[in-house]
């Protein structure tokens, strides 16, 4: 069997994790392992970067590379072949390359690709399996937004990053009596907002999941200084929607998903008219995703990685390796790709031992 490799999307702790595993199962096979470089770019055009990009993967390659951050293999949010962004005369324009993407994978003589990506490239994966790529897919993101998952690696790594910049936050807020927000990502989930409070014992969490109004944490904020506490933490996740409101959004290229912006500030600007107490916001930003994996993804990493090889063995095509219950399950891609992302559940456990321990969501 020859395979294809791939990473799509944002990188993500724990994605060098899934390649290792992924080549090193395949090699105990006697298989052979073609990396692709940049998600599709790789594919799209096989001298990409070349001769540095595509190339045979061995056990040597990723030899030391499980506590690595980032990929080896490169990625990028922009490789959707279905909408290829290329310039003629000077100017952006969007093309269907989709066709010599699967030309070029079936040049390679690859029998298979393994695609690990988010939901994204898990469409992308899906139309692929449409034009008769035999595709199996693995769910990354920090975000955990990913369908039909418990959830993926790379999200536990990004919590602990979110913790420990909120216990620094903390000496902060105690010593200058301020109110300390910190805006974390997650696109349309709450996630990373909502474990990271948790974990942080910050006193507010505001998610798009739960529209927040201005007023609750305010009277959040006074409360605790009532009772002596003149600090307070908010963390906010940057996709975070005041009540009859949107997210903030920033401009976005031709090709780009669309990209928050500014939660953090405006609701600093929000607060600040209602309270004696300094306001400030830290945007904690791409530090989430970089840095080496911590060892729960890691593991899962591994985990995914070698059941996508035995997902391949199987002939388990347009399938997706999964966590449910803590076993690793497939699911099909097409399911995923229909079904609504993976959101924090306002009824559910975490929001619910949140406000128990007295977190306000703002509403
Ligand atoms: O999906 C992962 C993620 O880090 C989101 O949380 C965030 O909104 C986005 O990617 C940022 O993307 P970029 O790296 O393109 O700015």
């Amino acid at each position: 069997m020859k395979i294809g490799v791939m990473t799509g999307g944002g990188d993500c702790p724990g994605l060098n994790a899934v390649i290792r595993a992924v080549v090193l199962s395949a090699h105990a096979r006697g298989w052979e392992v073609f990396g692709i470089e940049d998600a599709t770019h790789g594919l799209v055009d096989l001298d990409y970067r070349s001769p540095h990009g595509n190339r045979w993967l061995t056990p040597d390659h990723v030899e030391d590379i499980l506590g690595q951050g980032g990929t080896i293999l490169g990625t990028s949010n922009k490789s959707d072949p279905w909408n290829f962004v290329v310039e003629v005369d000077g100017k952006p324009v969007s093309t269907d390359v989709s066709q010599q993407t699967v030309d070029n994978f079936n040049s390679l003589g690859l029998d298979a690709l393994i695609s690990i990506g988010g939901d994204g490239s898990m469409r992308i994966a899906n139309k692929f399996g449409n034009m008769g790529m035999n595709v199996v897919g693995v769910p990354k993101t920090i975000d955990q937004d990913v369908a039909a998952t418990d959830t993926t690696f790379g999200f536990a790594t990004a919590v602990q990053c979110a913790t420990e910049a909120i216990d620094r936050l903390q000496d902060t807020a105690e010593s200058h009596d301020r109110v300390m927000i910190l805006e974390v990502m997650g696109r349309d989930a709450g996630h990373i907002a909502l474990h990271a409070a948790i974990a942080g014992s910050a006193h507010a969490c505001l998610i798009p999941e739960i529209p927040y109004k201005i007023g609750p944490v305010v009277e959040k904020v006074k409360e605790r200084r009532r009772n002596g506490h003149p600090h307070s933490i908010i963390v906010v996740a940057e996709g975070a929607m005041p009540a009859g409101g949107e997210a903030s959004y920033g401009e976005n290229e031709l090709g780009e998903m669309p990209k928050y912006f500014g939660a953090a500030q405006r609701l600093a600007a929000g607060l600040e008219p209602h309270l004696e107490l300094d306001v400030r916001f830290t945007i904690l930003g791409h530090l989430q995703r970089g840095g080496s994996p911590v060892q729960f993804d890691r593991i899962l990493g591994t985990r995914y990685g070698v059941a996508a090889v035995e997902a391949v063995e199987a002939g388990k095509f347009g399938q997706m390796v999964a966590l449910k219950n803590n076993q690793v399950t497939t699911v099909a891609i097409a399911d995923v790709v229909e079904q609504h992302q993976h959101r924090v559940d306002p009824q559910g456990p975490f929001v619910h031992a949140a406000r128990s321990v007295g977190i306000t969501f703002g509403e």
